[in-house]
């Protein structure tokens, strides 16, 4: 993977294997992370590794298009043709039309069948409570019901428990069993949840299958990774930008990204063959700290996102993430990202943090407080292994292939995949 060039002009390339155990990209405002976190994106897919791009602001859905010929340097055309030849992009639009429209209704729960590779009975059975769990607690958080949430999850998970999982679990039907949990064998309900609050959260999930609220839940195609991460055509290679900024509100971005990590976090612990060895898909979200934010703030997605980091190179999902400070985001997300590019750096005690990261190693290399003040599109990384002759070098991101440009508004993704004849089926 090509990432820049040094001072002397020589290349600096990273192994996509190290992708696998996490990259993180630190830096302050407009250092240029972005910009090195689509280079590693864009490599990723020249190396044949699928992409899952999420675009909170609509500053990454412009990877769809390729940078003009013109304006790339003559010795890296043959590199922009070959991307240009492999990836498929396609823009996924949850809640509305603009791109292809993503739907999370039915859901998609484990079932015992799709968990039998896991040898352990003890083990299969704590991945499915845990999945469970997890979609219970993403619906109730989307319920923002108020009241006791711990009885809410409480109670939604033994409702999950219970509804038959071999077909897929349409939200209409956990609305019935809500109001009806009796009907499912579930006994002494009134000593799980308040008969009032039981109301609340089966009058609330019915908002979101019919009414306004059930934009996420309704209309498009079915969220669903197998089918998103299959090439059309042998040789291509998928980057998906799933973009969030059609959602009317934070509240549905938190929700929908819970929901998508907590699926990615189940295809692959069914669908996923954890001995390969290779890297099956590089899930990218930039701006981190808006989702896993560091200390006791939990918002919907930080859990399920922390789990995406702590299991998935097991798994050869391997994550990238940008944050301008190193400070904001979880630790245990750091400390599972063995990849980092620090850009500049301002405050003193970024500066200080990422010094942190290398104290294991027998203290901070000179090179960190000169990050301080480094020009925009300056980088050193530090991964696993890599050749002594790199560590400490300064380099610049090389010229990026796709367009890098500001926030594209839903009406221009429209256009722009209207134009690329990019809609999906029945758009
Ligand atoms: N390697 C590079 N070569 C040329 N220009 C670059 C490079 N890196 C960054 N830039 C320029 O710097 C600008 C800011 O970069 P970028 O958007 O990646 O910053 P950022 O750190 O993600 O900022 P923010 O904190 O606002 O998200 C880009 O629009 C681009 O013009
Ligand atoms: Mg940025």
């Amino acid at each position: 993977m090509l990432l820049g060039f040094d001072d002397g002009g020589a290349p600096v390339c990273m192994d996509p294997a190290v992708l696998r155990t996490h990259v993180s990209v630190v830096g302050a405002a407009g250092s240029g992370k972005t910009w090195m976190a689509k280079i590693i994106a864009e490599e990723a897919l020249r190396a044949g590794v699928p992409v899952l791009a999420i675009d909170p602001q609509g500053d990454l859905v412009q990877m769809m298009e390729a940078r003009p010929r013109p304006d790339v340097p003559p010795a890296l055309l043959r590199a922009w043709e070959e991307l240009q030849e492999r990836m498929e992009p396609r823009i996924l639009t949850p809640g509305s039309s603009h791109g292809q429209r993503l739907c999370l209704d039915p859901l998609r729960l484990p079932s015992a069948s799709e968990l039998s590779h896991i040898a352990n009975p003890a083990l299969r059975a704590e991945e499915e409570e845990g999945l469970l769990v997890a979609v219970a607690a993403n619906l109730v958080s989307l319920c923002a019901c108020g009241g006791e949430e711990e009885s809410q999850r409480t109670f939604l998970f033994q409702v999950l428990q219970r509804l038959p999982r071999a077909a897929p679990v349409r939200l209409r039907d956990i609305v019935a069993a809500v109001t009806a949990p009796e009907d499912l064998g579930i006994d002494e309900v009134d000593s799980l949840i308040r008969k009032s609050e039981r109301e609340r959260l089966a009058r609330r999930l019915n908002t979101f299958v019919q009414g306004p609220s059930a934009r996420l839940f309704s209309g498009g195609t079915r969220l669903d990774f197998t089918e998103l991460l299959r090439p059309s055509r042998p040789g291509r290679v998928p980057l998906n930008i799933v973009y969030l900024n059609a959602l009317s509100n934070d509240d549905e971005k938190h929700f929908f990204l819970a929901a998508l990590a907590t699926e990615l976090y189940r295809w692959m612990i069914t669908t996923v063959d954890a001995t390969s060895g290779g890297v099956n898909l590089l899930f990218y979200i930039d701006e981190a700290r808006d989702w896993i934010p560091a200390g006791g703030s939990k918002p919907p997605a930080k859990q399920p996102l922390i789990r995406l980091f702590t299991q998935g190179r097991k798994y050869g999902v391997g994550c990238l993430l940008c944050t301008q400070s190193p400070r904001s985001v979880d630790y245990n997300v750091f400390g599972n990202t063995s990849t980092k590019l620090v850009g500049r750096l301002e405050a003193a005690q970024d500066v200080e943090r990422v010094s942190d990261w290398f104290t294991i190693e027998g203290g901070a290399p000179p090179w960190v407080a000169a990050r301080k003040g480094a020009p925009k599109g300056s980088f050193v990384a530090r991964w696993p292994d890599m050749p002594a002759a790199l560590a400490g070098r300064a380099f610049k991101g090389r010229t990026l292939f796709t367009r890098h440009a500001g926030a594209w508004s839903p009406d221009r993704v429209e256009r722009a995949v209207t134009e690329a004849g990019l809609r999906g089926p029945g758009g």
